[in-house]
Protein backbone atom coordinates (compact mmCIF):
# COMPACT_ATOMS: atom_id res chain seq x y z
CA UNK A 1 0.00 0.00 0.00
CA UNK A 2 1.29 3.20 -0.81
CA UNK A 3 0.86 6.00 1.15
CA UNK A 4 0.97 9.64 0.71
CA UNK A 5 1.38 12.23 3.49
CA UNK A 6 0.30 15.73 2.83
CA UNK A 7 2.31 18.09 4.70
CA UNK A 8 3.74 21.22 3.42
CA UNK A 9 7.52 20.54 2.89
CA UNK A 10 9.87 23.34 5.07
CA UNK A 11 9.96 23.91 8.25
CA UNK A 12 9.10 27.18 9.24
CA UNK A 13 11.23 30.38 8.59
CA UNK A 14 11.76 31.01 12.15
CA UNK A 15 14.59 29.07 13.67
CA UNK A 16 16.23 29.58 17.14
CA UNK A 17 19.21 29.42 19.38
CA UNK A 18 20.48 25.59 19.54
CA UNK A 19 21.08 24.07 22.95
CA UNK A 20 24.30 24.64 24.27
CA UNK A 21 26.98 21.72 24.45
CA UNK A 22 27.39 21.72 28.00
CA UNK A 23 23.80 21.43 28.41
CA UNK A 24 23.20 18.40 26.27
CA UNK A 25 22.76 14.72 27.32
CA UNK A 26 25.97 12.61 26.90
CA UNK A 27 23.51 10.49 24.82
CA UNK A 28 22.68 13.44 22.60
CA UNK A 29 26.49 13.54 21.68
CA UNK A 30 26.95 9.79 20.85
CA UNK A 31 27.90 8.55 17.32
CA UNK A 32 25.44 6.44 15.63
CA UNK A 33 27.42 3.26 15.81
CA UNK A 34 27.33 3.78 19.61
CA UNK A 35 23.68 4.24 19.57
CA UNK A 36 22.67 1.12 17.50
CA UNK A 37 25.20 -0.29 20.14
CA UNK A 38 23.53 0.82 22.82
CA UNK A 39 20.00 -0.08 21.33
CA UNK A 40 21.11 -3.84 20.93
CA UNK A 41 21.92 -4.01 24.66
CA UNK A 42 18.57 -2.75 25.82
CA UNK A 43 16.25 -4.38 23.14
CA UNK A 44 17.67 -7.60 23.79
CA UNK A 45 17.43 -6.71 27.45
CA UNK A 46 13.63 -5.51 26.95
CA UNK A 47 12.57 -8.18 25.04
CA UNK A 48 14.06 -10.99 28.00
CA UNK A 49 12.44 -8.68 31.01
CA UNK A 50 9.00 -9.01 28.83
CA UNK A 51 9.34 -12.65 27.98
CA UNK A 52 10.12 -13.65 31.82
CA UNK A 53 7.51 -11.10 33.05
CA UNK A 54 4.42 -10.52 31.27
CA UNK A 55 2.00 -13.76 30.69
CA UNK A 56 0.86 -12.12 27.07
CA UNK A 57 4.23 -11.33 25.56
CA UNK A 58 5.52 -14.95 26.80
CA UNK A 59 1.86 -16.15 24.62
CA UNK A 60 2.88 -14.66 21.77
CA UNK A 61 6.21 -15.24 21.29
CA UNK A 62 6.01 -18.82 22.11
CA UNK A 63 2.97 -18.82 19.11
CA UNK A 64 5.17 -16.91 16.62
CA UNK A 65 7.90 -19.55 17.70
CA UNK A 66 10.57 -17.14 18.76
CA UNK A 67 12.61 -16.59 21.67
CA UNK A 68 14.67 -13.38 23.30
CA UNK A 69 18.16 -14.52 21.68
CA UNK A 70 17.08 -15.05 18.53
CA UNK A 71 17.27 -11.40 18.42
CA UNK A 72 21.25 -11.36 17.53
CA UNK A 73 21.49 -7.91 15.63
CA UNK A 74 18.34 -5.00 15.42
CA UNK A 75 16.95 -6.31 12.07
CA UNK A 76 15.88 -9.51 14.43
CA UNK A 77 13.23 -7.63 16.42
CA UNK A 78 11.36 -7.83 13.01
CA UNK A 79 10.77 -11.75 13.79
CA UNK A 80 8.66 -10.74 16.96
CA UNK A 81 5.05 -10.19 17.16
CA UNK A 82 3.50 -6.41 17.15
CA UNK A 83 1.81 -5.21 20.39
CA UNK A 84 -1.67 -3.04 19.67
CA UNK A 85 -4.03 -1.36 21.99
CA UNK A 86 -6.65 -4.39 21.88
CA UNK A 87 -3.63 -6.24 24.30
CA UNK A 88 -4.00 -3.31 26.48
CA UNK A 89 -7.15 -3.55 26.57
CA UNK A 90 -7.61 -7.40 26.82
CA UNK A 91 -5.44 -7.39 29.98
CA UNK A 92 -7.12 -4.24 31.89
CA UNK A 93 -6.41 -2.80 34.44
CA UNK A 94 -2.83 -4.03 34.84
CA UNK A 95 -2.54 -7.68 33.05
CA UNK A 96 1.14 -6.67 31.27
CA UNK A 97 2.82 -5.15 34.22
CA UNK A 98 6.05 -6.91 34.26
CA UNK A 99 6.68 -5.96 37.91
CA UNK A 100 5.06 -6.20 41.31
CA UNK A 101 2.50 -3.42 41.73
CA UNK A 102 4.63 -2.85 45.25
CA UNK A 103 6.96 -1.54 42.65
CA UNK A 104 4.83 0.45 40.43
CA UNK A 105 4.39 4.37 41.43
CA UNK A 106 1.86 5.57 38.84
CA UNK A 107 -0.65 4.71 36.39
CA UNK A 108 -2.50 6.85 33.96
CA UNK A 109 -4.87 5.99 31.75
CA UNK A 110 -5.84 6.80 28.39
CA UNK A 111 -9.81 7.24 27.94
CA UNK A 112 -9.84 5.90 24.06
CA UNK A 113 -13.16 6.51 22.38
CA UNK A 114 -14.83 3.45 22.48
CA UNK A 115 -14.36 0.26 25.17
CA UNK A 116 -12.00 0.29 27.96
CA UNK A 117 -9.36 2.43 28.66
CA UNK A 118 -6.01 1.53 28.35
CA UNK A 119 -3.57 1.59 31.90
CA UNK A 120 0.05 2.19 31.49
CA UNK A 121 2.46 1.99 34.95
CA UNK A 122 5.46 3.54 35.41
CA UNK A 123 8.36 2.02 38.29
CA UNK A 124 10.61 4.56 39.81
CA UNK A 125 13.05 4.43 37.40
CA UNK A 126 10.75 4.64 34.64
CA UNK A 127 9.26 8.20 35.92
CA UNK A 128 12.70 9.27 36.14
CA UNK A 129 13.94 8.34 32.74
CA UNK A 130 10.14 10.26 31.22
CA UNK A 131 11.38 13.36 33.44
CA UNK A 132 15.05 13.28 31.66
CA UNK A 133 13.30 13.15 27.93
CA UNK A 134 10.87 15.56 28.10
CA UNK A 135 13.84 17.79 29.59
CA UNK A 136 15.52 17.01 27.13
CA UNK A 137 13.07 17.70 24.87
CA UNK A 138 12.60 21.34 26.80
CA UNK A 139 15.75 22.15 25.65
CA UNK A 140 15.76 20.85 21.89
CA UNK A 141 12.47 23.39 21.93
CA UNK A 142 14.75 26.03 23.37
CA UNK A 143 14.18 26.20 26.83
CA UNK A 144 16.91 26.94 29.52
CA UNK A 145 17.02 26.64 33.21
CA UNK A 146 15.27 29.46 35.03
CA UNK A 147 12.39 29.66 32.37
CA UNK A 148 8.94 29.72 33.36
CA UNK A 149 6.60 27.02 32.41
CA UNK A 150 3.10 27.46 31.34
CA UNK A 151 1.36 23.89 31.51
CA UNK A 152 -2.04 23.96 29.89
CA UNK A 153 -1.83 20.14 29.13
CA UNK A 154 -4.53 18.75 31.25
CA UNK A 155 -3.27 17.09 34.61
CA UNK A 156 -4.83 13.79 35.78
CA UNK A 157 -4.48 10.36 34.15
CA UNK A 158 -3.66 11.85 30.65
CA UNK A 159 -0.16 11.83 30.49
CA UNK A 160 -0.01 15.57 29.35
CA UNK A 161 0.00 17.81 31.93
CA UNK A 162 2.54 15.73 35.08
CA UNK A 163 4.80 14.35 32.17
CA UNK A 164 5.34 18.23 31.03
CA UNK A 165 5.57 19.29 34.80
CA UNK A 166 8.12 16.57 36.36
CA UNK A 167 10.07 17.24 32.83
CA UNK A 168 9.86 21.14 33.38
CA UNK A 169 11.40 20.75 37.09
CA UNK A 170 13.92 18.35 35.96
CA UNK A 171 15.25 20.62 32.94
CA UNK A 172 15.62 23.47 35.93
CA UNK A 173 12.53 25.03 35.19
CA UNK A 174 9.79 27.32 37.10
CA UNK A 175 6.70 25.33 36.49
CA UNK A 176 3.07 26.71 36.70
CA UNK A 177 0.31 23.85 36.57
CA UNK A 178 -2.33 25.23 34.91
CA UNK A 179 -3.68 22.69 33.54
CA UNK A 180 -6.52 22.63 30.90
CA UNK A 181 -10.18 24.84 30.95
CA UNK A 182 -10.71 27.93 32.69
CA UNK A 183 -9.32 29.59 29.90
CA UNK A 184 -9.96 33.62 30.81
CA UNK A 185 -7.84 32.83 33.95
CA UNK A 186 -5.21 31.19 31.67
CA UNK A 187 -4.50 34.31 30.33
CA UNK A 188 -4.58 36.65 33.14
CA UNK A 189 -1.73 33.92 35.09
CA UNK A 190 0.06 34.50 32.09
CA UNK A 191 0.27 38.46 32.01
CA UNK A 192 1.08 38.26 35.55
CA UNK A 193 3.39 35.28 35.96
CA UNK A 194 5.63 36.12 32.80
CA UNK A 195 6.94 32.71 31.32
CA UNK A 196 8.63 32.18 28.52
CA UNK A 197 7.15 28.58 27.36
CA UNK A 198 3.71 27.33 27.30
CA UNK A 199 3.29 23.46 26.99
CA UNK A 200 0.00 22.85 25.63
CA UNK A 201 -2.27 21.32 22.79
CA UNK A 202 -2.62 23.44 19.38
CA UNK A 203 -5.80 23.62 19.45
CA UNK A 204 -5.86 24.69 22.75
CA UNK A 205 -3.26 27.28 22.12
CA UNK A 206 -6.06 28.60 19.33
CA UNK A 207 -8.67 28.92 22.28
CA UNK A 208 -6.09 30.96 24.31
CA UNK A 209 -5.30 33.06 21.38
CA UNK A 210 -8.83 34.00 20.85
CA UNK A 211 -9.18 34.78 24.66
CA UNK A 212 -6.09 36.96 24.67
CA UNK A 213 -7.69 38.90 22.19
CA UNK A 214 -10.82 39.14 23.86
CA UNK A 215 -8.97 40.94 27.02
CA UNK A 216 -7.72 43.29 24.40
CA UNK A 217 -4.20 41.95 25.02
CA UNK A 218 -2.05 41.85 22.24
CA UNK A 219 -0.71 37.87 21.96
CA UNK A 220 2.61 39.16 20.10
CA UNK A 221 3.06 41.18 23.72
CA UNK A 222 3.68 38.68 25.70
CA UNK A 223 6.25 37.04 27.63
CA UNK A 224 6.06 33.74 25.51
CA UNK A 225 8.73 32.85 23.12
CA UNK A 226 8.41 29.15 22.65
CA UNK A 227 5.48 26.93 22.22
CA UNK A 228 5.68 23.32 23.03
CA UNK A 229 2.95 21.46 21.24
CA UNK A 230 1.97 18.27 21.02
CA UNK A 231 -0.80 15.74 22.09
CA UNK A 232 -2.49 16.04 18.15
CA UNK A 233 -1.54 16.38 14.63
CA UNK A 234 -1.20 19.83 13.36
CA UNK A 235 0.13 21.22 10.52
CA UNK A 236 2.48 23.54 9.14
CA UNK A 237 0.51 25.95 8.44
CA UNK A 238 -1.03 25.79 11.99
CA UNK A 239 2.55 26.76 12.74
CA UNK A 240 2.93 29.70 11.13
CA UNK A 241 -0.46 30.75 12.23
CA UNK A 242 0.21 30.97 16.02
CA UNK A 243 4.32 31.84 15.51
CA UNK A 244 2.79 34.68 13.25
CA UNK A 245 0.19 35.82 15.86
CA UNK A 246 2.11 35.37 18.93
CA UNK A 247 5.69 35.63 17.71
CA UNK A 248 7.36 32.38 19.64
CA UNK A 249 8.56 29.47 18.28
CA UNK A 250 5.96 26.67 17.51
CA UNK A 251 7.94 23.15 18.18
CA UNK A 252 6.41 19.89 18.08
CA UNK A 253 6.52 17.52 20.60
CA UNK A 254 5.18 13.48 20.33
CA UNK A 255 4.61 10.52 22.67
CA UNK A 256 1.63 7.86 23.60
CA UNK A 257 0.84 6.78 26.89
CA UNK A 258 1.34 2.94 25.62
CA UNK A 259 5.02 4.42 24.96
CA UNK A 260 5.66 6.63 27.63
CA UNK A 261 3.79 9.61 27.23
CA UNK A 262 5.15 13.05 26.01
CA UNK A 263 8.85 13.19 25.27
CA UNK A 264 9.43 10.05 23.10
CA UNK A 265 10.31 12.40 19.90
CA UNK A 266 10.95 16.38 19.83
CA UNK A 267 11.48 18.91 17.04
CA UNK A 268 14.56 21.14 17.52
CA UNK A 269 13.65 24.73 17.19
CA UNK A 270 17.16 25.27 15.21
CA UNK A 271 16.39 23.30 12.51
CA UNK A 272 12.04 22.81 12.97
CA UNK A 273 12.36 20.18 10.24
CA UNK A 274 10.68 17.01 11.73
CA UNK A 275 11.07 15.74 15.40
CA UNK A 276 13.37 13.88 16.96
CA UNK A 277 13.03 10.29 18.31
CA UNK A 278 14.68 9.53 21.54
CA UNK A 279 16.08 6.35 20.58
CA UNK A 280 18.38 5.53 23.34
CA UNK A 281 15.13 4.99 24.48
CA UNK A 282 12.65 3.67 22.06
CA UNK A 283 13.47 1.84 18.57
CA UNK A 284 11.03 3.51 16.04
CA UNK A 285 9.66 1.30 12.91
CA UNK A 286 7.41 2.20 10.00
CA UNK A 287 5.50 -0.26 8.93
CA UNK A 288 2.82 -0.73 5.98
CA UNK A 289 -0.35 -0.83 7.96
CA UNK A 290 -1.96 -3.27 5.32
CA UNK A 291 0.46 -5.48 4.59
CA UNK A 292 2.52 -5.15 8.13
CA UNK A 293 5.61 -5.31 6.01
CA UNK A 294 8.79 -3.32 7.76
CA UNK A 295 9.51 -0.31 5.29
CA UNK A 296 12.88 1.58 4.33
CA UNK A 297 13.59 4.68 5.91
CA UNK A 298 12.18 7.69 4.17
CA UNK A 299 9.12 5.72 2.93
CA UNK A 300 5.57 6.64 4.89
CA UNK A 301 3.55 4.37 7.18
CA UNK A 302 2.75 3.32 10.53
CA UNK A 303 5.29 4.35 13.10
CA UNK A 304 5.53 1.31 15.67
CA UNK A 305 7.91 1.55 18.61
CA UNK A 306 9.62 -0.73 20.74
CA UNK A 307 10.70 0.43 24.29
CA UNK A 308 14.56 -0.11 25.14
CA UNK A 309 14.25 0.73 29.00
CA UNK A 310 10.85 0.41 30.44
CA UNK A 311 10.06 -1.80 33.56
CA UNK A 312 6.81 -1.45 34.89
CA UNK A 313 5.41 -1.87 31.12
CA UNK A 314 7.75 -2.68 28.38
CA UNK A 315 6.25 -2.16 24.68
CA UNK A 316 7.40 -4.58 22.00
CA UNK A 317 6.76 -3.32 18.41
CA UNK A 318 3.95 -1.04 19.64
CA UNK A 319 1.42 -0.47 16.54
CA UNK A 320 0.57 3.42 17.26
CA UNK A 321 -2.07 4.20 14.38
CA UNK A 322 0.60 7.46 13.38
CA UNK A 323 1.38 7.58 10.30
CA UNK A 324 4.91 9.22 9.28
CA UNK A 325 8.34 8.28 8.09
CA UNK A 326 11.72 8.08 9.10
CA UNK A 327 14.36 10.59 8.06
CA UNK A 328 18.49 11.05 9.18
CA UNK A 329 19.11 12.65 12.02
CA UNK A 330 19.78 16.66 11.74
CA UNK A 331 20.32 18.83 14.54
CA UNK A 332 21.01 15.54 16.60
CA UNK A 333 22.97 13.55 14.10
CA UNK A 334 22.66 9.94 15.82
CA UNK A 335 19.17 10.17 16.16
CA UNK A 336 16.86 9.80 13.12
CA UNK A 337 13.90 12.35 12.93
CA UNK A 338 10.23 11.03 12.08
CA UNK A 339 8.20 13.58 9.34
CA UNK A 340 5.55 16.05 11.42
CA UNK A 341 2.70 13.38 12.32
CA UNK A 342 -0.60 14.79 10.51
CA UNK A 343 -2.87 11.93 10.39
CA UNK A 344 -3.53 8.33 12.13
CA UNK A 345 -4.53 4.86 10.35
CA UNK A 346 -7.90 5.80 12.23
CA UNK A 347 -8.60 9.21 11.20
CA UNK A 348 -8.34 9.16 7.75
CA UNK A 349 -11.98 9.43 5.83
CA UNK A 350 -12.60 7.94 2.65
CA UNK A 351 -14.75 9.85 1.10
CA UNK A 352 -16.57 8.22 -2.04
CA UNK A 353 -13.11 5.90 -2.95
CA UNK A 354 -10.78 8.79 -1.83
CA UNK A 355 -9.05 9.33 1.57
CA UNK A 356 -9.12 12.63 3.00
CA UNK A 357 -7.29 13.32 6.14
CA UNK A 358 -8.77 16.48 8.74
CA UNK A 359 -4.91 17.88 8.48
CA UNK A 360 -5.29 18.54 4.50
CA UNK A 361 -8.85 20.29 5.42
CA UNK A 362 -6.42 22.45 8.13
CA UNK A 363 -4.03 23.18 5.56
CA UNK A 364 -6.60 24.44 2.98
CA UNK A 365 -8.32 26.25 5.72
CA UNK A 366 -5.31 27.94 7.24
CA UNK A 367 -3.97 29.53 3.74
CA UNK A 368 -7.59 31.18 3.11
CA UNK A 369 -8.06 34.63 3.46
CA UNK A 370 -11.20 35.98 5.52
CA UNK A 371 -11.43 32.73 7.64
CA UNK A 372 -10.47 31.89 11.46
CA UNK A 373 -8.52 29.23 11.91
CA UNK A 374 -11.42 27.07 13.18
CA UNK A 375 -13.01 24.29 11.44
CA UNK A 376 -15.24 21.27 11.79
CA UNK A 377 -15.85 18.48 9.64
CA UNK A 378 -19.34 16.71 9.26
CA UNK A 379 -19.86 13.51 7.23
CA UNK A 380 -23.42 12.40 6.67
CA UNK A 381 -24.84 10.28 3.96
CA UNK A 382 -27.32 11.73 1.12
CA UNK A 383 -28.93 9.01 -0.61
CA UNK A 384 -26.20 6.45 -0.65
CA UNK A 385 -23.47 8.70 -0.96
CA UNK A 386 -21.32 10.10 2.04
CA UNK A 387 -21.55 13.64 1.97
CA UNK A 388 -18.78 16.03 3.42
CA UNK A 389 -19.22 19.39 5.04
CA UNK A 390 -16.30 21.75 6.46
CA UNK A 391 -17.95 24.46 8.50
CA UNK A 392 -15.59 27.32 8.75
CA UNK A 393 -15.60 30.47 11.01
CA UNK A 394 -15.21 33.71 9.19
CA UNK A 395 -13.08 36.80 10.58
CA UNK A 396 -15.33 39.10 12.08
CA UNK A 397 -14.51 42.01 10.22
CA UNK A 398 -14.66 39.70 7.12
CA UNK A 399 -17.62 41.16 4.64
CA UNK A 400 -20.62 39.26 3.06
CA UNK A 401 -18.23 38.94 -0.42
CA UNK A 402 -15.27 38.02 1.62
CA UNK A 403 -17.17 35.05 3.30
CA UNK A 404 -18.26 33.96 -0.19
CA UNK A 405 -14.94 34.15 -1.94
CA UNK A 406 -13.55 32.29 1.33
CA UNK A 407 -15.89 29.63 0.10
CA UNK A 408 -15.65 29.13 -3.05
CA UNK A 409 -11.70 29.16 -2.47
CA UNK A 410 -12.05 26.60 0.25
CA UNK A 411 -14.13 23.87 -1.71
CA UNK A 412 -11.65 24.68 -4.90
CA UNK A 413 -8.34 23.89 -2.66
CA UNK A 414 -10.19 20.89 -1.34
CA UNK A 415 -11.07 20.11 -5.18
CA UNK A 416 -7.75 20.75 -5.91
CA UNK A 417 -5.34 19.23 -3.65
CA UNK A 418 -7.51 16.09 -2.03
CA UNK A 419 -9.39 15.33 -4.95
CA UNK A 420 -13.16 15.73 -3.50
CA UNK A 421 -15.79 17.76 -3.68
CA UNK A 422 -16.73 19.24 -0.17
CA UNK A 423 -19.55 21.41 0.93
CA UNK A 424 -18.15 24.74 2.69
CA UNK A 425 -20.29 26.40 4.85
CA UNK A 426 -18.81 29.73 6.62
CA UNK A 427 -20.67 30.46 10.14
CA UNK A 428 -20.42 33.26 12.50
CA UNK A 429 -17.47 34.03 14.55
CA UNK A 430 -17.49 32.03 17.91
CA UNK A 431 -20.22 29.54 16.62
CA UNK A 432 -17.98 26.32 16.60
CA UNK A 433 -17.15 23.93 19.83
CA UNK A 434 -13.66 25.24 20.81
CA UNK A 435 -11.04 23.17 22.08
CA UNK A 436 -10.08 22.56 26.11
CA UNK A 437 -7.16 19.86 25.41
CA UNK A 438 -7.25 17.45 21.95
CA UNK A 439 -9.54 18.45 19.90
CA UNK A 440 -11.94 16.14 18.01
CA UNK A 441 -12.61 17.92 14.32
CA UNK A 442 -14.65 15.14 12.63
CA UNK A 443 -18.43 14.50 13.76
CA UNK A 444 -19.45 11.33 11.64
CA UNK A 445 -23.54 11.16 11.02
CA UNK A 446 -23.18 8.67 8.98
CA UNK A 447 -24.19 5.83 11.64
CA UNK A 448 -26.29 7.54 13.67
O1 LIG B 1 -1.15 12.67 23.75
C1 LIG B 1 0.89 12.28 24.96
C2 LIG B 1 1.29 13.68 24.72
C3 LIG B 1 0.94 14.66 25.61
C4 LIG B 1 2.08 14.01 23.63
C5 LIG B 1 1.35 15.97 25.43
C6 LIG B 1 2.49 15.29 23.43
C7 LIG B 1 2.13 16.28 24.32
P1 LIG B 1 -2.16 9.90 24.28
O2 LIG B 1 -3.30 10.60 24.93
O3 LIG B 1 -1.95 8.47 24.58
O4 LIG B 1 -0.81 10.60 24.65
O5 LIG B 1 -2.34 10.11 22.71
C8 LIG B 1 -1.35 9.67 21.83
O6 LIG B 1 -1.84 11.45 20.25
O7 LIG B 1 -0.71 8.27 19.08
C9 LIG B 1 -0.96 10.57 18.27
O8 LIG B 1 -2.03 10.09 17.50
C10 LIG B 1 -1.37 11.84 18.97
N1 LIG B 1 -0.21 12.73 19.11
C11 LIG B 1 0.56 12.94 20.20
N2 LIG B 1 1.52 13.86 19.93
C12 LIG B 1 1.34 14.24 18.64
C13 LIG B 1 1.99 15.15 17.76
C14 LIG B 1 -0.46 11.89 24.39
N3 LIG B 1 3.02 15.90 18.15
C15 LIG B 1 -1.72 10.02 20.41
N4 LIG B 1 1.53 15.22 16.48
C16 LIG B 1 -0.65 9.64 19.42
C17 LIG B 1 0.50 14.48 16.05
C18 LIG B 1 0.24 13.50 18.12
N5 LIG B 1 -0.17 13.63 16.84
Amino acid sequence: MSIELKTTPGAGERRGEPCPADLLDPAEILTREELLDVQLRRLRSTLRHAYDHVELYRRKFDAAGVKPEDCRSLGDLALFPFTTKADLRDTYPFGMFAVPMSEVRRVHASSGTTGRPTVVGYTDNDLSTWADLVARSIRAAGGRPGHKVHISYGYGLFTGGLGAHYGAERAGCTVIPASGGMTARQVQIIQDFQPEIIMVTPSYMLTLLDEFERQGVDPRSTSLRIGIFGAEPWTEEMRREIEERMDIHAVDIYGLSEVMGPGVAQECVETKDGLHVWEDHFRPEVVDPITDEVLADGEAGELVLTSLTKEALPVIRYRTRDLTRLLPGTARPAFRRIEKITGRCDDMIILRGVNVFPSQIEEVVLRTPGVAPHFQIELSRRGRMDHMTVRVETRPDAGPEQREDAARLIARGVKDGVGVTVEVSIVEPETLERSLGKLRRVKDLRTA
